[in-house]
């Protein structure tokens, strides 16, 4: 969260910028701002709101200047309006500062910094980082020693943009286990927390690593680590495939990525699934799309695979939703016992794994500061490691050793969808793939559940087809204040993503239970106001959850769920039944999820809610 961008060089700058900013929108909206140096002295634009009040603030007064930061913000400390907007300044109004991250020790700076004279405009967290580069500059005018004096007070984890008026022809970023890429181009230099936004201008980039500084001048890039030495590095080549972000007559992007899971599916699944008659194939480095720097594929030896016996599984959000259903697969297939860990909940705790544990890091961005703080927590304790993410160029992504990329292209949508579905066909494929390698499943069974998968994508297509009747069941539903979801085994998962979608998406209130739970708490809040949205797949479990969808029917709330075609029990028990096609229970999650997703889409809609920027969301959260 909070993006972080700049631009030296011969152009104007403020256009650059922008465009940069419109890049990492999905950071966080919440305002966003720019220094910039016009003729000799510092000039500082922010606008509280999404990134278009900052353009037109830009487009009146059109700065000249050639040198800038510019950042888009996700508030950690201080509500989000102008003042709290960065970039923030010092005292003389002469350095500027962006920051994405937490200093965790700021309070104690502030009052060290107050006791000294320094005055807070702010409530942020990154302003006593100006107010420090400030003090120590005034010992020796020397702005990269005042960075790295003041950088070494700082605690938690940051990543920092940096210009001075009485240095114009430099720009200053500082990485302390982020992500910042400074793009090369011809006599011009480019900065941005994610590669991505550099992209359009050049595809020669300089990844700075854990706590390294950048001095970045039109004409080049010298890096140092925070003692001050000087470290050499060569740019890597980013993929110039180009990405296409565009809506292609769809109302939203969100509507378009849901219509987009068929084909993402088989993008995904064609990479490793050639034949059903075949071997999943996870070794796939020859793909590699050049990065350089990247194990694709899963590596695993045999022997390796034979001797794992455990399984850990590390995501946040949608993705730990995915990696809950991956869960099951894995154990139901492999039979190795397999947990899967809210990233953030393992901080400060104990992660048991060893040399026998395959950790997997799930994410789509690839940038989840808890996701991968668990990862390496685990790499550093010798699991081996595998990364399931959307972003080959991501900090998951070079820090795994075994890597399945995810075949989405961008998801611009702030609300995770064809992502999930695609983290799902990767853990399908996993644990085909390892049940296949461990001799835990038949040829023939491997092969049944091949053609099974195969399969999936033709289902959501007939799900999207019944797109119109799935609107008007939902909209229906749109003036609920708490709507609560349920479902068992694999659909457990299920009905947490349904609530997840429902609450992003809309800010209805909302909550996923595992369906047995409902008698033990949750059933209190229903009443005839509360619908109650199960997930109710044949299966090994479907009687149990037809009983406790009774439950909450007995309690009059409003019954709805998601049920296969032809199925007479459901038609008599809801409200209303919102179909999917037959399918194996195995496979129910991928296809169960669409209907979840579309509701939440129809709903929020409806309501005239910010689909594509839901309110106080990021799409790629960088603090903890
Ligand atoms: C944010 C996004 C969610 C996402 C979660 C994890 O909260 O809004 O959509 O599921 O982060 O992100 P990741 O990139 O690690 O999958």
């Amino acid at each position: 969260m909070c993006g972080i961008v700049g631009y030296l060089g011969p152009s104007q700058a403020f256009p650059v910028l922008l465009n940069e900013l419109k890049c990492l929108e999905y950071r966080g909206y919440d305002s966003a701002g720019v220094a910039v140096i016009e003729e000799g002295r510092l000039c500082v634009l922010k606008a509280a709101g999404k990134l278009s009040n900052l353009e037109a603030l830009l487009e009146s007064k059109r700065p000249k200047a050639s040198v800038g930061i510019g950042h888009t913000r996700w508030a950690t400390h201080g509500i989000p309006n102008d003042q709290n907007a960065h970039p923030h300044t010092d005292k003389s109004g002469t350095v500027a500062v962006v920051h994405n991250g937490i200093i965790e020790n700021h309070e104690e700076l502030r009052d060290e910094l107050k006791s000294l004279g320094y005055e807070f405009a702010s409530e942020t967290d990154t302003e006593v980082i100006v107010h420090l580069v400030s003090h120590e500059y005034a010992k020796d005018q020397d702005l990269l020693q005042s960075i790295l004096r003041a950088v070494k007070r700082l605690s938690g984890i940051f990543a920092l943009g940096i210009v001075s008026q009485k240095h114009p022809d430099r720009i200053y970023a500082v990485n302390h286990h982020y992500s910042l890429s400074v793009g090369l181009g011809d006599n011009e230099n480019f900065l941005a927390s994610d590669s991505m936004a550099v992209r359009q201008y050049t595809n020669r980039v300089i990844k700075l690593d854990q706590s390294e500084l950048a001095e970045i001048t039109t004409t080049g890039v010298r890096l140092f680590t925070f003692d001050g030495k000087e470290v050499k590095r060569s740019p890597i080549a980013l993929d110039t495939s180009p990405y296409v972000i565009d809506k292609c007559g769809y109302k939203h992007f969100l509507l378009k990525e849901i219509h987009e899971q068929p084909l993402v599916l088989r993008q995904t699944l064609s990479k490793y699934l050639r034949h059903p008659n075949h071997p999943i194939d996870l070794n796939i480095d020859h793909l590699s799309t050049g990065s350089g720097e990247t194990a694709y594929g899963v590596h695993l030896t045999e022997e390796e695979i034979k001797g794992l016996d455990r399984i850990s599984v590390f995501a946040c959000g949608t993705a730990y939703h995915a990696s809950m259903v991956g869960k099951l697969l894995l154990e139901e297939l492999v039979g190795i016992p397999c947990e899967v860990e809210i990233a953030s909940e393992i901080r400060g705790r104990k992660v048991l794994v060893n040399e026998s544990t395959l950790a997997i890091a799930v994410s789509q961005s690839g940038e989840t500061a808890d996701t991968l703080a668990a990862l390496k927590e685990a790499k550093s304790k010798g699991a081996y490691t595998l990364g399931i993410t959307n972003r080959a160029d991501s900090h998951l992504a070079h820090l795994t050793q075994n890597l399945m990329v995810t075949e989405c292209g961008i998801e611009v949508s702030v609300a995770a969808t064809k992502t999930y579905l695609a983290q799902l066909a990767s853990f399908y494929l996993l644990a085909i793939y390892l049940a296949e390698k461990r001799g835990t499943i038949s040829k023939e069974r491997a092969k049944e559940l091949k053609v099974q998968l195969n399969l999936v994508p033709t289902m959501i297509e007939q799900i999207l087809a019944r797109e119109e009747q799935i609107r008007d069941v939902s909209v229906k539903y749109a003036e609920a204040h708490d709507v609560v979801f349920i479902g068992r085994g694999l659909n457990f998962p299920t009905a947490l993503e349904g609530a997840l979608k429902l609450k992003e998406l809309s800010y209805i209130h909302a909550s996923g239970y595992a369906a047995g739970e409902l008698k033990h708490g949750p059933i209190a809040v229903l009443d005839q106001n509360v619908p109650v949205i199960t997930v109710l797949v044949p299966g090994a479990v479907y009687e149990k959850t037809l009983s406790n969808a009774q439950e909450a029917r007995a309690r009059k709330a409003k019954m709805i769920c998601v049920a296969v075609d032809g199925d007479e029990q459901a038609t008599k028990t809801f409200d209303a039944v919102l179909a999917i096609p037959p399918v194996d229970e195995l496979f129910s999650p991928m296809t169960s999820v669409v209907p979840l997703q579309l509701l939440s889409y129809f709903i929020a809609d409806y309501l005239g809610k910010d689909v594509d920027q839901p309110r106080n969301l990021a799409k790629s959260v960088t603090v903890e």
